[in-house]
């Protein structure tokens, strides 16, 4: 039976926070129609908010998407990293890129794309270089494996964010998600486990978003 999930934070709340989004451009509100009928988990526009401002913030210009489903995350960081950026979109998924294709053209940002299809830790051990930000959401019993290979990969100050952090509360109630909550689980304790290397920060935004700095 599914366990019911936790709020993150109360409705209401959640509702206020939407309410204050302005209206995202015709491709954007394409995929989140899309994402809310076919029930593809994209981050939505609260966390594609703060996935720009940190590429603005950090002044990014080479982002490692880990998961990228239709390319919903992947147009912020596109339009985050602006002109001369590069984002690396990957997903296991063919039908998938080939959406994605077609959206991030339709959104202006494609030629700032390298599309990768396959096991999204390993097409980012076949990029060369270091990244300013890695984005992780593949599926969760990955994060532990996926945050070990991404540190080395960041610059000194890099970024590495990713979502679901929260995982719909489990990580708190004690009870739902099995295995995918374990693995959260544990991420979270490695992203705090030493400041001296890197430091986190879970914001409880959406489902929860952990940003942790690379020292
Ligand atoms: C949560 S969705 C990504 C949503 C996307 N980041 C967004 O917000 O628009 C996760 C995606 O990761 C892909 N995926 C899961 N595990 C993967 C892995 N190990 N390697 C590559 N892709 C993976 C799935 O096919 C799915 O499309």
């Amino acid at each position: 039976m599914p366990r019911k999930r936790l709020d993150i934070v109360h409705p209401k709340v959640a509702r206020y926070l939407e309410s204050l989004v302005p209206p995202r451009d015709r491709v954007l509100a394409e995929m989140e129609a899309r994402a809310e009928r076919e029930d593809i988990p994209i981050v939505g526009p609260l966390v594609g908010r703060l996935f720009y401002q940190l590429a603005l913030m950090t002044g990014a210009k080479r982002v490692m998407e880990l998961g990228s489903a239709i390319g919903y995350s992947t147009m912020w960081w596109a339009r985050g990293v602006g002109e001369g950026g590069e984002v690396w979109y990957t997903d296991a998924s063919e039908e998938n890129a080939h959406d994605a294709i077609q959206y991030l053209e339709r959104g202006g940002v494609a030629q700032r794309v390298h599309f990768m299809v396959g096991d999204a830790v390993q097409c980012m051990a076949a990029v060369k270089g270091k990244f300013d930000i890695v984005f992780c959401d593949i599926d969760k019993p990955g994060y532990p494996a996926a945050l070990r290979a991404a540190m080395p990969r960041l610059r000194r100050g890099g970024l590495l964010v990713v979502d679901n952090t929260l995982w719909r509360g489990w990580v708190a109630s004690g009870w739902g998600g099995g295995d995918s909550t374990k693995a959260v689980r544990r991420l979270n304790q490695l992203t705090y486990a030493d400041d001296d290397a890197a430091f986190a920060v879970l914001i409880p935004l959406r489902d929860g978003v952990s940003v942790v700095v690379k020292r």
